[in-house]
């Protein structure tokens, strides 16, 4: 785990270099010869989270109404829900999960145009999809996915700025740098870890782009460290969940520069009222207000930002797995590839 962490600013590199053999221009192509009413994805774990992601930037840079599918409908219920006018993209790194592969083929059946996002372009899900993007982030061996997450964000990120014709590398080229600062103060994550050491319980939160990491981070922190971790919008938090925030239960916010973190500016007084433990990763102002934080670098526009983001959780699940005596590698119960219907 500690190794394909390490490997992420190398990973988006290959992929910045080689995205039109990785098949985004030819996918975009695709979905630009459609011109789909509605985008659905369907995926599940950390690539659920990639495609929540996605759906932001659909919904936002796209003005398309984008959703996530429950597998279920189309697998144990049988749906045969009409397609026609719609993008369904499968997100997986294995491409392997019976599920995604059963509800990309009914969406074909019935009339979707299909897209698979994988890191395996020889995988079910891949030949399944009436075109493949091939996130070439290298044989991923860790149970816990972080390499293959963000090459998922950054995949995503291109194709979709390809079918709005921008050349999406332009934005994303200083990725590779920033995250290799942000990589190089593993020290910084490796201390607060301490700090976490007992915690039974955790709460994260986010909005908007960064939504997508506070849900990725909660699921790294449970599948190593086996903490209760709960991942919710900051708008949802305030809707009830709050209630359950004491200094016992830290909670990891994300406040990147721009619109979703300036909407945390409601979330914030709120939990600091709770005398909430919070460690703060994001923009400056909002990292000096926090208990502990770890400030992000300038230089990524916010919908890029989550790919930064997550470097400092992934490193926190990491290190606070070891800090118990746990192993990342071996999370128990947990194979690498998880066969649902
Ligand atoms: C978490 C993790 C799982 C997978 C999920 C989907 O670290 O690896 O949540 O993301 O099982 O697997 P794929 O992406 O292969 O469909």
């Amino acid at each position: 785990m500690a190794a394909e962490i390490r490997e992420q600013p190398a990973v988006w590199r290959t992929l910045l270099a080689n995205s039109e053999a990785a098949g985004v221009d030819a996918a975009a192509a695709a979905i630009r010869a459609r011109r789909p009413r509605a985008v659905l994805f369907v995926a599940r774990g950390t690539s659920d989270h990639a495609a929540l992601y996605a759906k932001y930037l659909v919904e936002i840079r796209h003005g398309l109404p984008a959703g996530l599918v429950s597998p279920s409908t189309m697998t144990a219920y049988g749906a045969r829900p009409d397609l026609r006018d719609v993008l369904m993209v499968g997100v997986s790194q294995s491409g392997g999960s019976p599920d995604l592969v059963r509800s990309l083929a009914v969406a074909r059946e019935q009339g979707a145009l299909t897209v698979a996002v994988t890191n395996d372009a020889s995988s079910a899900l891949a030949r399944t999809a009436h075109a493949h993007v091939d996130v070439l982030a290298g044989p991923e061996r860790s149970v816990a996915a972080t390499k293959s997450y963000t090459a998922q964000l950054l995949a995503l990120y291109l194709l979709l700025e390809r079918v709005r014709e921008v050349d999406g590398r332009e934005a994303a080229a200083p990725l590779p740098d920033l995250g290799e600062q942000v990589l190089a103060r593993t020290g910084e994550i490796v201390a607060l870890a301490q700090r976490y050491r007992f915690a039974q319980r955790m709460l994260t939160t986010a909005r908007g782009y960064s939504y997508a990491t506070a849900r990725e981070a909660a699921l790294k922190l449970m599948e190593t460290s086996y903490v209760s971790a709960q991942a919710f919008s900051g708008a949802d938090l305030l809707h009830g969940p709050l209630a359950l925030v004491d200094p016992q239960v830290p909670v990891l916010a994300v406040v990147a520069a721009g619109i979703g973190g300036a909407a945390m500016g409601d979330v914030l007084p709120r939990l600091a009222e709770r005398s909430a433990d919070v460690f703060c990763v994001g923009h400056p102002a909002a990292v000096a207000d926090a208990a502990v934080g770890f400030t992000l670098p300038d230089g990524a526009p916010e919908e890029l930002s989550p790919l930064l983001e997550i470097l400092p959780f992934q490193l926190l699940a990491l290190h606070t797995s070891v800090a118990r005596g746990g192993d990342p590698d071996a999370p128990r119960g947990l194979s690498k590839i998880t066969e649902t219907l």
